[in-house]
């Protein structure tokens, strides 16, 4: 029997025809009806890992950069944390968890807002790690501390917290976390929030934004679409349902400019615009060849205004998969970067398991400096996640493993999971960028100076 996800985008395509691949992605993961995201029995874990869910020191290494961009906006009284696409919610806690251990007056003044589809509380198994927030002073109640928290109270509306609350001044305690002080909020992305003074911090979200497919063909951009032939959903090539994809693809340098594009000229001066792209040339090389396909994330665009409209002063960090244009879109991604989790098995096949897979892409992060530039929001770093961690104090943490008095094994099992934060092959290479909207922030941040 198919599942309600699989019967909506069925309808979807019996009434349309087709559907655009980034229709058929956002059903199957955010579709009311059963979305991946959308169901609660779906817990991510159960399908794939996280920096977050591997182990807290992510956590606590991020708010230590945090730390820094607070006392760079001044140490204001309320410092916001806008955490968006927060998941099961480990991020959260470890960085909340960690600002009371290490930076409590910090703490005192951080709001942290953990904000998703679908915001959930869920204890990972994983975080029974004990760890140390690297000066040795014991071991964390991470875990002994949030469980049996009481957080069933209602969920604080997105929309009473930006309008009401203007973020001018601390929630009521009524209305914060029992426990950790973290708002929960369900929301689709950035829209209701306004007036941030802080950081707006993601991981691995803008992987899981819906993606328009593309292929060359005949020396021309066309799209992917989703329709359904015997039985089975399939693919076909059309006339792309945008013009924004071929024109992405141009103001890349990776193919030539059409008149529509020409026209339009909504992707701004060529790449590349910051400095923090230096080495990527594309300008000159020839143009993505005949029976390329990838992938064009649209949904980026809308994201980075939302970003410049709700953030007031402060930093945007975005932590996730991903290259700058010239490696993405490389001949050895020919046939694109998009890959499916279900159940820690990864498989490049959408059409399986819908509704109950993950369904990614790699973030083109040029675009991402780009459309930030447009915004008024500045690339101020772009490390690779590797980096960033040892920048931050990485090799503390490790170090202080050894004093903790654990049992050899449980030594074994915290540093095989902290290794993985900084291991190539799982959570290494991921990027991280961070941008900055104010006067003044343009100071080189902990987490990405230069070795
Ligand atoms: C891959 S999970 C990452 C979860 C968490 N950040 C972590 O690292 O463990 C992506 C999360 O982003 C959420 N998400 C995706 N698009 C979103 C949007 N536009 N607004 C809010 N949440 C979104 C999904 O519901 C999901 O919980």
């Amino acid at each position: 029997m198919r599942s309600a996800v699989d019967q909506e985008i069925r309808a979807l395509i019996q009434k349309h025809g087709c559907i655009t691949f980034a229709q058929f992605m956002q059903a199957c993961l955010y579709s009311p009806h059963g979305g991946f995201y959308s169901s609660r029995g779906n817990r991510i874990s159960a399908h794939f890992g996280t920096s977050p869910t591997s182990h807290p020191v992510f956590g606590a290494l991020i708010a230590r950069q945090l730390e820094q961009m607070w006392h760079l906006l001044g140490d204001p009284p309320v410092f916001h944390v806008l955490e968006v696409g927060s998941g099961d919610g480990a991020l959260a806690q470890s960085i909340v968890h960690a600002c009371w251990r290490m930076a409590p007056r910090l703490a005192q003044a951080l709001y942290y807002v953990a904000a998703d589809y679908e915001p959930r509380w869920l204890l990972s198994p994983d975080h029974t790690f004990d760890w140390d927030n690297g000066t040795g002073d014991g071991m964390s109640p991470a875990t002994a501390s949030a469980e049996g928290a009481q957080l069933n109270g209602p969920p604080f509306s997105a929309t009473a917290w930006a309008e009401g609350a203007q973020l001018n001044g601390r929630p009521s305690p009524s209305r914060r976390d029992a426990l950790l002080g973290v708002q929960r909020v369900k929301t689709e992305g950035l829209r209701a929030f306004r007036n941030v003074v802080g950081c707006i911090l993601c991981n691995e979200l803008i992987d899981n934004f819906p993606v328009h497919r593309f292929a060359i063909q005949g020396g021309r951009v066309k799209e992917v679409f989703v329709t359904s032939a015997g039985g089975n959903l399939t693919e076909v090539l059309d006339e792309p349902s945008s013009p924004r994809i071929a024109e992405r693809l141009t103001s890349l340098g990776l193919f030539p400019a059409t008149a529509s594009a020409e026209g339009a000229q909504l992707n701004g001066p060529p790449f590349p615009a910051t400095a923090w792209a230096e080495g990527a040339q594309l300008n000159g090389r020839p143009s993505l060849p005949e029976g390329y396909r990838g992938e064009v994330n649209l949904a980026m665009e809308d994201w980075t205004g939302q970003l410049a409209r709700a953030l007031d002063r402060g930093f945007i960090l975005t932590i996730d998969y991903g290259q700058l244009a010239p490696d993405l879109y490389s001949l050895q991604n020919n046939q694109g970067t998009l890959v499916c989790y279900h159940r820690h098995v990864v498989s490049s096949d959408p059409y399986q398991h819908i509704g109950q897979q993950d369904i990614t892409c790699q973030v083109d992060f040029t675009s991402l400096m780009r459309l930030g530039d447009r915004h008024g929001l500045a690339t101020v770093g772009y490390t690779l996640q590797r980096q960033f961690l040892t920048n931050l104090g990485f090799s503390s943490y490790l170090d202080a493993l050894q004093t903790q008095g654990l049992s050899a094994a449980r030594t074994a099992l915290s540093r095989m999971a902290m290794m993985t934060l900084v291991d190539p092959e799982e959570y290494g290479d991921f990027k991280v960028l961070a941008q900055a909207k104010g006067h003044g922030l343009g100071l080189e941040l902990l987490g990405f100076v230069r070795q």
